[in-house]
């Protein structure tokens, strides 16, 4: 079988198969399907100074080959994260990657300062949330603003920092190289893309926000174009997804350039789907003669 373990800025992955932050909660309900141990790494539901509600409901729509969601950002808020699940997490031999949101560069500094002490093993900074006002896609859309947060995460983060960039912009690779330029340890994306239903009996929107984000297989193609933008503007590692849902997808955002990739969305039709995604991409490099998945990084052969 392949060594499937890989290095994503300093942080060893038993395998390149982590779940995304926003999928899979704490881990505490996919526990009872799977070890999640099992896992190369948990990116836990984004994180932010205080608790928050979310937008409220609908907030989920269907779509054909994905979903839209305008969660807002439910969470527990960060002490209450650390105080009662990351206790837990700790406890499995998994690679916690703590996702964090904020309203002001500040709040993002005193975040990873709290999560650096409470041992988490990288944070990533979403600076690409569609679905708030505040912070979230202002930050995540403009290079200079992505740079000044990146810069004060680095200086209080005491653990590797990997910014989650927002598919919703003219050029990533400029945002990509803005955030490397600050200090950046890894880049993680795609977040969703910003999309809208609209219920044609009603004629309002299937939101209650009016838009969401949209996510599932129907982006792949699109998360697997940018990752290969990205990696060809900067030399950071990449945690590539956006649509992945089999072994092969996870395949294709390794060959654009990814040194890991997140199960998103896949795992709400299939519970077991990180799991499976990670036998069919053994099976992948058996068959393909591969001794190591990292030998798959940016192994893509462009025309
Ligand atoms: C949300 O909670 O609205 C989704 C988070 C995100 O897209 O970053």
């Amino acid at each position: 079988m392949a060594d499937m373990r890989v290095n994503l800025a300093g942080v060893e992955l038993k395998n390149p198969i982590t779940v995304a932050s926003g999928t899979f909660g704490f881990g505490r309900e996919y526990g009872q399907f799977f070890d999640i141990a099992r896992l190369g790494g948990i990116s836990v539901k984004g994180l932010t100074p205080l608790p928050r509600q979310g937008n409220p409901a609908p907030r989920i729509a269907e779509t054909p080959l994905g979903m839209l969601n305008s969660v807002g950002l439910q969470n527990p808020g960060v002490d209450a994260f650390i105080a009662h699940e990351l206790p837990e997490l700790k406890k499995k031999n998994i690679v916690i990657i703590a996702n964090i949101s904020g309203n002001t560069p500040e709040e993002y500094g005193e975040m990873c300062e709290k999560l650096s002490a409470a041992g988490v093993d990288m944070i990533e900074v979403n600076i690409s949330c569609p679905n708030v006002k505040a912070g979230g896609l202002t930050y995540g859309t403009k290079p200079e603003m992505a740079a000044e947060v990146t810069q004060i995460a680095k200086h209080h983060a005491t653990v590797p920092v990997m910014v989650k960039l927002s598919p919703n912009v003219t050029d990533i690779a400029e945002i990509a190289r803005a955030v490397e330029g600050a200090g950046a340890d890894a880049i993680s994306l795609i977040n969703t893309i910003r999309g809208m239903v609209i219920d044609v009996n009603t004629h309002r929107p299937v939101l209650k926000m009016n838009t969401g984000g949209l996510s599932g297989p129907a982006i792949l193609p699109v998360a697997v174009r940018m990752v290969w933008e990205v990696a060809s503007a900067v030399q950071v590692p990449i945690l590539g997804m956006g649509g992945i849902s089999t072994g092969a997808d996870a395949a294709q955002m390794l060959l654009a350039g990814a040194t890991a990739v997140a199960v998103g969305a896949a795992t709400f039709a299939d519970p077991m789907a990180p799991v499976r995604i990670l036998a069919e991409l053994e099976d992948y490099c058996t068959a393909h003669g591969i001794e190591k998945v990292s030998d798959l990084t940016g192994a893509v052969q462009p025309w």
